[in-house]
C-alpha cells in the first residue's frame, strides 16, 4: 500500500487536510516539529472520524516528531515507511514559518526552515524514488496590481523574506522538474487568506502567542481576549477605504490539497502553479460585519495607521484551478464566521 506524507501536518491547514485525506482513504505519514502546533489537533481528527463513521483509524495516521532542517528525521519516515510496507507516493509540503513580521526580523531563520528545510526534503524524496510533490506557497509571491484578480501568469515579486522564501522554493520545484519533466509531478499552490475552522469545533486556527492575521483576532475580541480590532488604514481605494482580501475556508483549500493531488497522481508527469482561492473579495469592515450578524456579538474596532506592506486589493483569478481540479470553494463567508466562531467557543485557549 502506498502512503502520503504530509509534512507540517499538525498545524492549522495541514490538520485539516489530514481529515480530508483520512475521510477519502488515505494512508498518511506526518512529521512535525509542534513549534507551532499541537499534538491535540491530530488527535481530534480521529476523535472527528471516530464520531462521523464510527471508525478506528488510528492506524492509518503514522505521527514523527520531527525537524526537516534535520535531514535524519526525515529520512527516519521514509524508512519506516518502506518497513512496515508502506512507501511513500507522494508528500504535500506544509511545513515551515509563515509571520511576515517575524520574516523581517528573522531572515536567516526563515531561509533556514523554508529553503534550506525543503532542500533536505526533496534530497530525501530524490533517494527514495518519491517524485510527487504538494507545495504550499503563498499569494504573497505575486507583484500586488490595482482592483484586479491575480492569475498564475502575473508578475511575482514578494516584498519580505516570508514571500520570497515561498519564490525560491518555487524555482527550485521549476529546476528539479526540468532535469527530469518525464519522472516529477509537481503542484505549487498558492493560497490567499485561509481562515475558518471544521464545523465540528474540534480543529481550528490555533496561533501561540498574540495572533497577527485578523481572523482569529476578530474571535478573539469577541470573546473578550482582545478588547478591539485595530484596523489598519481607513484611506484605501476600495469601497468602505478598508482593505479587501479573499478569504478562503479551511475545509475548501484543504479539499483543494485532495484535488490537486489525486490530479497529479493520475495525469502525466508535470509542474502546475494554482491558486487556491474564491474569487471573492471583503473589506474589513465587511468580514468584521458579518461576523457580528451571524454571531450576534458585538466587535469594537477603530483604526489606525496603515500596516507597511500591506495592499488594497488582494484577491484570485481561480478559474484555472476550477477548470483542471474537480474542485470549487463552496463555502462562503457566513459560514467561515459561523464556523470559526464555534472553534473559538469550544477551545477558548486553543488545543
Ligand atoms: N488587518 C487589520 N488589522 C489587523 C490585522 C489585519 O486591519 O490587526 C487587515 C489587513 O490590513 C488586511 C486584512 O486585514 O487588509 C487581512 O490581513 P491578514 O494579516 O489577516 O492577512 P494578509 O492578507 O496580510 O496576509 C495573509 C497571510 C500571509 C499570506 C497572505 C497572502 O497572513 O501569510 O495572506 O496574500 F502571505
Amino acid at each position: 500500500m502506498k502512503s502520503i506524507l504530509l509534512t507540517g501536518g499538525a498545524g492549522f491547514i495541514g490538520s485539516h487536510t489530514c481529515l480530508s485525506l483520512l475521510e477519502n482513504g488515505y494512508e498518511i505519514f506526518v512529521i512535525d516539529s509542534y513549534i507551532n502546533s499541537s499534538r491535540k489537533s491530530l488527535e481530534n481528527v480521529l476523535k472527528i472520524l471516530k464520531k462521523k463513521y464510527n471508525r478506528n483509524l488510528k492506524n492509518s495516521l503514522n505521527l514523527f516528531e520531527g525537524d526537516l532542517k534535520n535531514v535524519r528525521d526525515i529520512e527516519a519516515v521514509f524508512q519506516k515507511a518502506n518497513e512496515v510496507n508502506k512507501s511513500i507516493e507522494a508528500v504535500i509540503h506544509f511545513a515551515g514559518l509563515k509571520s511576515v513580521s517575524e520574516s523581517m526580523a528573522y531572515p536567516l531563520c526563515y531561509w533556514e526552515n523554508n529553503f534550506y528545510g525543503t532542500i533536505n526534503l526533496l534530497k530525501i524524496m530524490e533517494k527514495y524514488n518519491c517524485k510527487n510533490i504538494v507545495f504550499s506557497s503563498s499569494a504573497t509571491v505575486y507583484q500586488t496590481k490595482i482592483n484586479q484578480l491575480l492569475n498564475e501568469r502575473d508578475k511575482c515579486s514578494p516584498v519580505n523574506p516570508y514571500g520570497q522564501t515561498k519564490l525560491a522554493v518555487e524555482k527550485l520545484l521549476k529546476d528539479i522538474y526540468k532535469s527530469a519533466p518525464s519522472e516529477w509531478r509537481i503542484a505549487c499552490l498558492r493560497y490567499f487568506n485561509p481562515v475558518g475552522a471544521h464545523e465540528s469545533g474540534l480543529i481550528g486556527e490555533a496561533p501561540f502567542g498574540k495572533p497577527n492575521n485578523l481572523f482569529p483576532q476578530i474571535t478573539k475580541v469577541a470573546i473578550g481576549i482582545m478588547s478591539e480590532i485595530k484596523i489598519f488604514g481607513s484611506d484605501w481605494p476600495t469601497p468602505d477605504g478598508t482593505g479587501i482580501r479573499d478569504y478562503i475556508h479551511v475545509m475548501d483549500l484543504s479539499e483543494g490539497h485532495i484535488s490537486s493531488l489525486n490530479y497529479l497522481l493520475k495525469e502525466k508527469p508535470q509542474m502546475i502553479t494554482l491558486n487556491l482561492g474564491t474569487g471573492k473579495g471583503t473589506s474589513v469592515k465587511e468580514f468584521i460585519r458579518t461576523f457580528e450578524k451571524i454571531n450576534n456579538v458585538e466587535i469594537p474596532f477603530s483604526f489606525v495607521e496603515r500596516r507597511p506592506g500591506d495592499n488594497a486589493f488582494v484577491v484570485a483569478d481561480n478559474s484555472f484551478a476550477k477548470s483542471i481540479l474537480s474542485w470549487e470553494p463552496s463555502r462562503n463567508i457566513e459560514d467561515i464566521c459561523r464556523n470559526g466562531w464555534n472553534w473559538q467557543v469550544m477551545n477558548p485557549d486553543g488545543y
